[in-house]
C-alpha cells in the first residue's frame, strides 16, 4: 500500500519544464510553436495533449495499474467517450441500475443511433450470462449502484464477458482505485467521475478512463481527440491535487459512514439501512471482502413508514441537501425526488429500457 500511497502524491512523473517546480504548472496553451515546418514535436494543440492534463492523466493510468489514463470534462463526457467504441449493430449488456445520466446517454442517443442493449441486474451472474448474444461487445457497470449499494463482482463478470468475447467497463466512481483496481480484477477499461471522490472538493467536473492494454488505449485516444471533452489544464491541476489525498479522505469516508450507520441502526425512526458491510450473510458483503479494501463513504437509509422524508431532510443542520458525493462535506439528498427522479417508482430503482 505505501507504493500506491506514494503514487497518489509522487505519481505522473512530473514535466517541470526544467525549473524544479514539484508540481506540474498550469500550462495556459491552447497551441504551442512548431520549431520549423516538419518538427516532431511533443505538443501541438491542446485537444490532442497538455502538459498539465498529461500529468493527472499519467497519475490515474499507475494508481489502475493501467496502460493509459484519459481525462475528459466531465464523468458524462468519459462515458460518452467509452460507449464510442461501439457501433451499430453492436449489443451491449449494461447493469439495471446504473447512474441515470448514463441510462439517458444510453437510451436517448446511442439506442437511437443503432447500439443496442440489454438491462440486467449484473450481481445475478446467471442474468448476465442469457443476455449475451453474438453482437454482444461488451459488458458496462457500476461496481456499487447508487442508492442501494449493490456490488457486482468485477471478476465473475470478467470471466463470464471474456469467455463471450466481450469487454468489461466499469464504472469505478463510488470506490476509486484506492479500494479497488478493477482492471486487476480482469476488467478492460476503468472509468470515474472525477467529479466525485477523486477531484474531492465539489469544485470542479471531471471524467477519467484508464485502459488496460495499448491497443485499447490506442482506440479511446482517437475517441478522447475527435470528441474533444477533454479536461481543461486549470481543472487538471485541480484534480492532481484532491487525487494526492485520496487515501485520507478516504479511511475518513469510511469511518464516518460506520459512525453514521451505528447511529441510524439504533434510531426507532430508520428502517432498513443499504451499505455493502451491513448485512455480513449478503452477497454484497462477500464480493466486497473479496475484491475491495472497503465500500466508500455513501450509505442509504429509509425512514419508517409515516415519516416525512421532506421534513427530514430541510430539519438538517449540518449535512447539506445536494446531488454528489464523495467531497469534503456530508450531503443528502432523496434519489425518488432528485438523482433518481426519472425512474419508475415501482420495481427496486430499476430504469426501464426503452424498446426502440
Ligand atoms: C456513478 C456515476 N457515474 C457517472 C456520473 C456522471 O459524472 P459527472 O456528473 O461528472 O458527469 C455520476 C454522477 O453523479 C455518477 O454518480
Amino acid at each position: 500500500m505505501t507504493k500506491f500511497n506514494t503514487l497518489l502524491v509522487r505519481g505522473g512523473k512530473p514535466d517541470d519544464n526544467h525549473t524544479g517546480a514539484v508540481n506540474v504548472p498550469i500550462y495556459n496553451s491552447s497551441t504551442y510553436r512548431y520549431p520549423k515546418l516538419g518538427s516532431d514535436v511533443r505538443w501541438d494543440y491542446e485537444r490532442s495533449g497538455n502538459p498539465t492534463r498529461d500529468n493527472v492523466e499519467n497519475v490515474c493510468a499507475e494508481l489502475e495499474n493501467g496502460d493509459r489514463g484519459f481525462a475528459f470534462s466531465s464523468g458524462m463526457a468519459a462515458i460518452h467517450a467509452a460507449l464510442s467504441l461501439f457501433k451499430p449493430g453492436d449489443h451491449l449488456v449494461i447493469g439495471d441500475n446504473i447512474y441515470g445520466g448514463t441510462f439517458r446517454l444510453v437510451n436517448d442517443f446511442l439506442k437511437p443511433r443503432g447500439i443496442k442493449f440489454t438491462a440486467v441486474d449484473t450481481q445475478d451472474l446467471q442474468a448476465v450470462e442469457a443476455a449475451f448474444t453474438p453482437a454482444t461487445k461488451a459488458v458496462y457497470f457500476e461496481t456499487v449502484t447508487n442508492p442501494l449499494l449493490k456490488v457486482s463482482s468485477v471478476k465473475q463478470i470478467s470471466r463470464l464477458a471474456h469467455q463471450h468475447n466481450a469487454m468489461v467497463i466499469v464504472d469505478n466512481t463510488f470506490l476509486t482505485p484506492y479500494l479497488q483496481k478493477p482492471l486487476n480484477l480482469g476488467a478492460d477499461l476503468v472509468l470515474h467521475s472525477a467529479t466525485k471522490y477523486l477531484g474531492g472538493h465539489s469544485d470542479i467536473m471531471a471524467g477519467i478512463i484508464v485502459t488496460k492494454n495499448k491497443a485499447l488505449s490506442d482506440r479511446v485516444y482517437k475517441l478522447q481527440n475527435s470528441i474533444g471533452a477533454v479536461l481543461a489544464p486549470q481543472e487538471a491541476n485541480l484534480l492532481r491535487r484532491g487525487i494526492q489525498t485520496l487515501n485520507l479522505r478516504m479511511d475518513r469516508h469510511i469511518s464516518n459512514a460506520k459512525k453514521i450507520i451505528k447511529y441510524l441502526e439504533r434510531n426507532d425512526k430508520v428502517g432498513r439501512v443499504y451499505y455493502p458491510t451491513v448485512d455480513k450473510n449478503s452477497t454484497d458483503y462477500a464480493i466486497i471482502k473479496d475484491e475491495a479494501r472497503g465500500a466508500g463513504g455513501v450509505l442509504s437509509f429509509e425512514l419508517k413508514d409515516g415519516l416525512d422524508a421532506a421534513k427530514f431532510v430541510n430539519s438538517l443542520q449540518l449535512i447539506i441537501l445536494a446531488v454528489s458525493l464523495g467531497a469534503a462535506e456530508s450531503l443528502v439528498e432523496v434519489p425518488a425526488f432528485m438523482s433518481h427522479f426519472e425512474i419508475p417508482k415501482q420495481g427496486g430503482w430499476k430504469w426501464e429500457l426503452r424498446t426502440s
